[in-house]
């Protein structure tokens, strides 16, 4: 039930409107028991003896329909604004937590998942919280009143009635059992058809491509079919609520028809009055319905809620720490001191260990080493995707963990192979990072980056839209916009991780003129396939297995016999050759 207490938190700012709600509530409340108490007139006093006073009766009447009508009209709109708002405050509070998680959080965790958590088992707290907790208040207030006026009516029919109570309370509860361990099951499962429907869609060229549309829909299938049983075992449980609590209204009606009878008959109670008694019993079955169903509905609620204050919970592991400091504007090192590092989940296997090197402001660092050495792990801990796991990494002296996150990576612009770029103008997509350039430096980075030209060529230039991850533009114009982006961004450090990599030659030409532009008078870290690039940096760092082979600049490092460097180099000069023939 901690659940239900820390949802009920969210709802502390409505406080105002929850109090309306549950005033309107009680307007319903008392316009139901009204019309039942004219019952009782109608019989008595018009009806039976002979038609007198029926206007009179029957402007009641209406008015007591009236207030029922106005009380139900804005309990049930206040009690939905409310759970709307709960609900839009707890979704955007997931995105933002969600977001800020570490690097290795998403390693874990597919995008359908999260995007499940985010709309699916919102939206289960939101019919919760809006339908169920108005029914839950609306119904019982009502469900007091006609129990009240039962009693004010007959009190030993009354008590007749009120004794099969107890006969409900158990099926009740363990229904609600039931709903919510399922539900949580359902949750579970509708997060791997987002899942499954989400890698399926994105990847579906690979899917074309390789005739698994079949596969794929089979899979999609054998999920759904899974949640389907899933939610019809909800529904089992749900549905056999209402037809119990009928049954045992049924009985309580069947006893007191009875025992009213033989009042009547005996002159005790008036035929006006049992007819309002079995009115009133009747119309309790409404809220005794929608009664039985709230604990199923909240018990959904609970377990939706559950697996979102889960998420809530998860703390990024790379935090800030309190009091962390803004770090000042990159002076003159960034130093790795004697740096190792293992991924959380194979925490024995170092991807890297004893890495010590210190570059000086301005300078290019070039990372090379055989595919897996650990040159993009390296890169990904200058701005703290993930942390050290020992040794330290310091700016200008500063280990980096001391410093806020804002701080730190307002200072790297990053540039890797696969670019993302969202579904928005080129404008806005260059201008990511600098949200209010204006449009004459937004064209200047452009130009810059060589892409100029052909986003004049592209329709609608700088306001033409380019898909989602850019799709509707090429990999190498994706290449340039990123580095375009990154100019405009203007930071101190870059880095750049196989920026080329994917290019053909004459793009390539034109993303390196736009990487010197880029790279002149920052600090710059590049991994390149490419060693041409490599060939003029002030500091080459060879890794092999995740330690520093050597360190050096190209000039010393070539001629080492048997040296990481030389071999690489030989290798590429040998990719060359193949290229040209
Ligand atoms: N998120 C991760 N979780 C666990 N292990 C990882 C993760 N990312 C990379 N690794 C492992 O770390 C090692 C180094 O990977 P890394 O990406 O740093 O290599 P790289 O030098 O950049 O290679 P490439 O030139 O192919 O890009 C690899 O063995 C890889 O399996
Ligand atoms: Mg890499």
């Amino acid at each position: 039930m901690n659940e239900f207490w820390r949802l009920l938190g969210y709802a502390k700012p409505f406080r105002g409107r929850l109090a309306l709600a549950v005033l309107a509530m009680l307007v319903y409340a008392a316009g139901s028991v009204g019309i039942m108490s004219i019952v009782k007139d109608i019989f008595d006093g018009v009806l039976i003896p002979k038609p007198t006073n029926v206007n009179g009766v029957a402007l009641t009447l209406l008015g007591a329909f009236a207030i029922k009508g106005i009380g139900a009209y804005f309990s049930s709109y206040l009690m939905t604004e409310v759970g709307q708002r709960v609900v839009m405050d707890l979704r955007n509070r997931l995105f933002r937590h969600i977001l800020i998680q570490s690097a290795a959080f998403f390693s874990t965790r597919t995008s359908g998942q999260l995007i499940s958590r985010i709309t699916n088992d919102v939206s289960q707290v939101q019919t919760a919280a809006s339908e169920t907790a108005a029914d839950m208040v609306r119904e019982s207030v009502t469900l007091v009143g006609y129990a009240a006026f039962l009693f004010y009516l007959d009190a030993s029919l009354a008590v007749l009635c009120v004794a099969t109570v107890p006969l409900v309370v158990y099926p009740l509860v363990r229904l609600g059992q039931r709903v919510r361990s399922t539900t949580r099951l359902s949750q579970e499962q509708q997060e791997h058809l987002t899942h499954v429907a989400s890698e399926g869609l994105t990847g579906h060229r690979i899917v074309k491509a390789f005739r698994a549309e079949a596969r794929e829909g089979a899979r999609f299938a054998a999920v759904g079919e899974k949640l389907y049983r899933t939610n019809m075992r909800i529904t089992a449980a749900m549905s056999a609520l209402p037809p119990l609590m009928e049954f045992i209204g049924g009985i309580a009606a069947a006893g007191a028809l009875w025992y009213a009878a033989e009042k009547i008959r005996l002159g005790v109670l008036t035929p006006g009055e049992f007819a309002a008694f079995l009115g009133t019993a009747f119309s309790m079955y409404g809220p005794i319905k929608k009664l039985s169903r709230v604990n199923a509905g909240l018990q959904q609620a609970i377990a939706a809620a559950q697996r979102i204050f889960e998420m809530l919970d998860t703390h990024s592991e790379v935090k800030e720490r309190p009091g962390a400091k803004a770090l000042a504007p990159l002076q003159s090192t960034v130093e790795f001191r004697d740096v190792a590092f293992a991924y959380d989940d194979t925490p024995d296997k170092y991807i890297l260990r004893h890495v010590s090197f210190t570059a000086r402001a301005g300078q290019v660092v070039a990372l090379v080493g055989l595919s897996g050495a650990g040159k993009t792990t390296l890169v990904n801990l200058i701005p703290r995707f993930y942390d050290v796991t020992e040794g330290a990494l310091l700016i200008d002296d500063v280990d980096v963990r001391d410093v806020t996150l804002a701080s730190l990576r307002g200072q790297i612009a990053l540039v890797t192979q696969e670019n993302v770029l969202f579904d928005d103008t080129i404008a806005a997509n260059i201008a990511y990072g600098a949200p209010h350039a204006s449009r004459a430096a937004i064209e200047a980075a452009a130009q810059a980056a060589h892409a100029h030209d052909f986003i004049l060529e592209v329709e609608g230039g700088y306001e033409a839209r380019i898909g989602e991850r850019g799709q509707r533009l090429s990999g190498g114009q994706r290449q340039r916009l990123a580095i375009a982006r990154a100019i405009l961004t203007n930071a101190p450090i870059l880095v750049l991780d196989e920026a080329t990599s994917a290019l053909d030659s004459e793009s390539e030409q034109a993303v390196q003129a736009a990487l010197v532009n880029l790279m002149r008078d920052r600090t710059t870290f590049v991994i390149a396939h490419r060693l041409s690039t490599v060939r003029h940096a002030d500091l080459i760092v060879a890794l092999e297995d995740g330690q520093v082979a050597e360190l050096g600049t190209h000039d010393s490092l070539i001629d080492r016999a048997g040296g990481v460097y030389a071999r690489l180099h030989a290798l590429q000069i040998m990719d060359e050759r193949e290229e040209i023939l």
